[in-house]
């Protein structure tokens, strides 16, 4: 049979742990982790140094045209080329932050980037995170997580990320953050990503919701590990991933890695 091979997609908020999620499902299963929120946060930052205003879509659509964007999965993470170069550390500011919610707005960016996921993953064999992986760039995955938690504890969680050793989206780690600030901006960034007119943020109708808001990293990587464990096993889908699949025990996880990216 000539099918694909898996593809799992991850969605939801800022701060709900995501990328977190993402990259332990992809280790655990043997498969690509993609995770697109840092295509959109590489072409906010080439608008951002051009001067071009991240409202004006005119103007990012003829940006766009000469923009080149490849997102390398790795085993050390996700690698991001602007115009071939490496701009994976650039793109976590708070400004590239908002900036990028604002220039996923467009209708014709968002057509561009869908384009280029749906090229990426087309083989599969990957987990692809974002806000549209299950409505819109591969509306027939084979299993769609929306993962979700309170404004509160998605709030708390970048606090404590910012205040913490992990450099942040609402400040750097060295600064002294306020909760109030990072609660905002996340606020600002989530009615933006919901309510914008094409391909809002929201769960495919199919997919699995899962409420992280009262788990810890581990109860959410058993939880959805299962679900994928169950999906395989019933439509004899991977079997490959399921032989690659590695005990939990001989995975590295740090005593404290929270939930606190993506
Ligand atoms: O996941 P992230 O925080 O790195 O994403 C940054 C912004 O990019 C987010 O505020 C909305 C946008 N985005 C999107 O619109 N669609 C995606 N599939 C991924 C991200």
């Amino acid at each position: 049979m000539n099918r694909r091979r898996l593809i799992i997609a991850i969605d939801g908020p800022a701060g709900a742990g995501k990328s977190t999620v993402a990259k332990h499902l992809a280790a655990h299963f043997g498969l690509l982790n993609l995770e697109t929120g840092a295509m959109y946060r590489a072409f906010a930052l080439k608008a951002l140094r051009g001067d071009i205003d991240p409202d004006d879509s005119a103007a990012l659509a003829r940006l766009a045209v000469s923009t080149s964007i490849v997102l390398e999965a790795t085993p050390a993470g996700n690698r991001v080329l602007l115009d071939g170069t490496d701009v994976t550390g650039s793109i976590r500011d708070p400004e590239v932050t908002q900036a990028a919610s604002k220039v996923s707005v467009h209708p014709a960016i968002r057509a561009w980037m869908v384009d280029l996921q749906r090229e990426m993953g087309r083989a599969g064999g990957v987990v692809m995170e974002g806000r549209d992986i299950g409505t819109v760039v591969f509306p027939d995955a084979d299993i769609k997580f929306f993962l979700d938690a309170s404004p509160e504890a998605r709030s708390q969680r970048r606090y404590e990320q910012a205040s913490g050793p992990v450099a942040v989206e609402s400040a750097p780690a060295s600064e002294d953050v306020s909760q109030a600030v990072i609660t905002r901006e996340l606020r600002e960034r989530d009615d933006r990503d919901r309510n914008r007119a094409q391909s809002p943020l929201r769960p495919a109708p199919d997919a699995v919701i899962v409420d992280s808001t009262f788990l810890t990293l581990d109860q959410v990587l058993e939880r959805i590990e299962s679900i994928v464990r169950e999906r395989l096993a019933e439509q004899h889908l991977g079997d490959e991933h399921l032989a690659t699949e590695r005990p939990r025990s001989t995975e590295r996880r740090g005593a404290t890695e929270r939930l606190v990216q993506g």
